[in-house]
């Protein structure tokens, strides 16, 4: 490492959304041209529920991304989406045969696309036994769903509520507690064994809730779990930065449409992708902590999963990008994550 240059071993994406159809072709070949492999979050609709739908899924991203990857290649690697009826059997199954790698908890209407969500932890008890024997990680979208609980605090009480309840009942579980924004997460996650691991995304390193309302309201600030206060920017910040081996990188890009963003009820999910690495590169130079972030970007996640690390490296130069306004890909326009805004490393 010089001080013009970062190479890196390869680096992964462990939580992105890449959609279907059109958006696949658009959104699958940024989040390939930076990552070898990325754990692919599957509420698509319908979502997958099968081993089927999601071996078909993996072939339309292959498809999607070919050639995308500087030759290097990319690795899609596939989640099933648990609701109330899922069969751990059948999970169990499609882990064995390498289709799933694991499973994602959405509480039910927690978020975009978690309408068909686990309504209640009782009714997934069985499944979650059956990964935790065949070792298959469970994925976490860590809010609670109750109206009464203010949105800002919908992370905490989730820990408190569910979370606790899961790891004192499955203690052999592999679990994500997913791209957490608040200390309390942080600090749950640092305290738990080493079973449990969180991923955390660029936004909630670099934005705190005061990024929605700067002038006026600000749909491309709003993802899902939302932005939390300043102090928990820094907590994030610091766990990060921290060295710990149970931190590591999950962008969350979630691609929405201008429209669909910039709407009466806009949509939950910001579109980092096409700058990620270099967005999270951002804040480990801010912090001093340049000497982690390889662990963090390419280390830290396969070895929690039992994966083995990249071959190959990529490389990030001082000479800056500036990230455009939006990008427009035929009929689909998407604003990007520090649209406007120069970041100080570029990968080459
Ligand atoms: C995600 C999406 O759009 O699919 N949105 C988001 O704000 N992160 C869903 C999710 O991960 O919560
Ligand atoms: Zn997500």
């Amino acid at each position: 490492m010089t001080a013009d240059h970062i190479t890196i071993r390869r680096p992964d994406d462990w939580h992105v959304h890449l959609r279907d159809g059109a958006m696949l072709s658009v959104a699958a070949p940024y989040t390939a041209r930076q990552f070898a492999r990325a754990i692919i979050m599957p509420n698509l609709s319908p979502p997958v529920t099968s081993i089927d739908a999601a071996r078909a899924y993996r072939q339309r991203i292959i498809t999607a991304t070919e050639g995308r990857a500087g030759g290097a290649g990319f690795t899609p690697l596939m989640t099933a989406y648990l609701t109330d009826h899922i069969d751990g059997t059948m999970l169990a199954e499609g882990h064995a045969a390498g289709v799933f790698t694991a499973a994602k908890l959405y509480p039910a209407h927690a978020t975009t696309g978690a309408a068909h969500g686990v309504s209640d932890i009782a009714h997934i008890r069985g499944a979650l036994a059956a990964m935790e024997r065949a070792g298959m990680p469970l994925l976490v979208h860590g809010e609670v769903t109750d109206p009464a609980v203010d949105i800002f605090d919908r992370e905490a009480v989730f820990i408190e509520r569910v979370m606790a309840g899961i790891i004192a009942d499955f203690p052999g579980l592999k679990l994500v507690f997913e791209h957490i924004t608040t200390a309390e997460a942080a600090d749950f996650v640092m305290a738990a064994g080493p079973n449990v691991a969180a991923t955390i995304t660029p936004q909630h390193l670099h934005i705190n809730r005061n990024a929605l309302f700067a002038g006026g309201l600000r749909p491309h600030f709003y993802c899902l779990p939302v932005a939390k206060r300043e102090r928990h920017r820094l907590a994030l910040r610091r766990a990060v930065t921290s060295g710990s081996p149970k931190f590591f990188l999950g962008t969350d890009s979630a691609p929405h449409t201008i429209g669909v963003k910039e709407s009466a009820c806009g949509c939950a999910g910001i579109f980092n992708a096409p700058h990620a690495l270099e967005s999270y590169a951002a804040v480990f130079e801010a912090e001093g902590a340049l000497a982690h972030f390889e662990a963090f970007a390419s280390e830290n996640g396969p070895r929690f999963y039992g994966l083995p690390l990249n071959q190959g490296t990529v490389t990030l130069t001082r000479d800056g990008v500036t990230v455009p306004d939006r990008l427009e890909h035929g009929d689909i326009a998407l604003v990007p994550f520090h649209a406007g805004e120069t970041l100080g490393w570029r990968l080459s």
